[in-house]
C-alpha cells in the first residue's frame, strides 16, 4: 500500500492523505509569512478553511486557551467575517493561493442557515467540497445537531439536495453514540465523515478558582484527545461505508497510520500546526515512509 499515492476522497482527487483540521491553519495568513515558498511546499493535500458562518461573529471573550500537558482547551467562539465577506474578500485569495483542492467548513445555528451556506457555495466551483460542522445547538429545537441522529438526518435531508458537492459531516465526539449519528448521516445522503471536533472541557484559575476561559468550557485537541480520536474512527468506520477523515492529537507519521489502520480514508493535522506550520509535511512525509518500510496492514 503506498500511502503517497493519490487518494480519492468522494470524488476529489488528493496527491497524499494529509490535510489540515478546520481552525488550525490559516492559508492566507502562512501566505503572508512564507510567501511564495508556500503554494510550492503547501503542506496539505487539500485546504480545509476555518468554520464560516451566516453573520459575522466577533468569537468568545478572553482568555481563549489553556495548555494541558498533552494539547490545550480553546474557547475561540468561532470568530469569522461571515459569508458575505468570506465570498467577497478570502475565497477570491484562496483560490490565487492554493494549490490544492479546497474545503470549505460551515455552520449554522438552524437548519435554515446551513441551507443558506450551502447554497451560496453551492455555486462557486473553486470550492470542492462542504464540511458541515454540527458541533452547535439547533436554536430551533435547543438540540445538538450532531449529537442525535434524528437531527442530522433532518439536516441532511435538507441540505443535500442542494448541491452536487460532496458534503463531509463532521461529527462532535460530545455524543452518546457517535456512530449512529455517523449512520444517519449516511443513509441521509453525506458523502463523507470527518471526526472528531474537539473533546468538551474546562480548567480554574488558581488563584480565584473561577473559570479561566472567556467562554466558561471549550475543547480539548491535540495529543490529549488522541486515544478517544481511535476509539471513534474505529467504531464509525464499522458502521458506515463512505469514507472518513480521522482527526485528533496527530504529531508524527504514526499516529496517521494508526488513524488510517483503524478505518480513515484521510487523515487530519490540527493543533499540531499551531506548534510547527510544516507539521502536516512532515507527517506526511513519515507516513510514505512507514508505508515503504513495513508491510502497513488495514483493518478494513
Ligand atoms: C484553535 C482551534 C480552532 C478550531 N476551530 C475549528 C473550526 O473553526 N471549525 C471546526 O470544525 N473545528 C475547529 N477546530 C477543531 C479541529 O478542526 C479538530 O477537529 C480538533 O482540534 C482535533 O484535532 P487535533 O487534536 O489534531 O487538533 C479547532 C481546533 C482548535 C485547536
Amino acid at each position: 500500500m503506498a500511502l503517497m499515492e493519490p487518494v480519492d476522497l468522494c470524488g476529489i482527487e488528493l496527491a497524499h492523505p494529509v490535510i489540515n483540521a478546520s481552525g488550525t491553519f490559516d492559508a492566507i495568513a502562512a501566505r503572508r509569512a512564507f510567501g511564495d515558498a508556500l503554494a510550492e511546499q503547501f503542506p496539505f493535500a487539500a485546504f480545509v478553511s476555518k468554520t464560516v458562518t451566516l453573520a459575522p461573529r466577533e468569537g468568545n471573550p478572553p482568555p481563549r486557551l489553556w495548555e494541558l500537558a498533552a494539547g490545550m482547551i480553546n474557547s475561540i467562539g468561532l470568530p469569522n467575517k461571515g459569508l458575505e465577506r468570506y465570498l467577497s474578500e478570502d475565497l477570491p485569495e484562496l483560490t490565487g493561493l492554493l494549490p490544492v483542492p479546497l474545503v470549505v467548513n460551515v455552520m449554522g445555528f438552524s437548519i435554515d442557515e446551513v441551507a443558506q451556506l450551502v447554497s451560496a457555495f453551492a455555486e462557486r466551483e473553486e470550492v470542492a467540497a462542504l464540511e458541515l460542522n454540527v458541533s452547535c445547538p439547533n436554536v430551533e429545537t435547543g438540540l445538538m445537531m450532531g449529537a442525535e441522529p434524528g437531527e442530522v438526518s433532518a439536516l441532511l435531508e435538507r441540505v443535500r439536495p442542494l448541491t452536487a458537492k460532496p458534503l463531509i459531516v463532521k461529527l462532535t465526539p460530545n455524543a452518546t453514540d457517535v456512530a449512529a449519528v455517523a449512520r444517519a448521516a449516511e443513509d441521509a445522503g453525506a458523502s463523507a465523515i470527518s471526526l472528531i471536533n474537539t473533546i468538551r472541557g474546562m480548567a480554574l484559575d488558581p488563584r480565584s478558582g473561577e473559570p479561566w476561559l472567556g467562554g466558561v468550557t471549550g475543547g480539548i485537541s491535540g495529543p490529549a484527545v488522541r486515544a478517544a480520536a481511535l476509539a471513534q474512527v474505529y467504531s464509525v468506520s464499522r458502521a458506515v461505508k463512505i469514507p472518513i477523515v480521522g482527526m485528533g492529537g496527530i504529531q508524527s507519521g504514526q499516529n496517521a497510520l494508526d488513524l488510517l489502520r483503524s478505518g480513515a480514508t484521510v487523515v487530519a493535522v490540527g493543533t499540531e500546526s499551531f506548534r510547527d506550520p510544516a507539521a502536516g509535511a512532515l507527517v506526511a512525509r513519515e507516513l510514505a515512509g512507514l508505508a515503504a518500510n513495513s508491510d502497513v496492514s488495514f483493518l478494513t
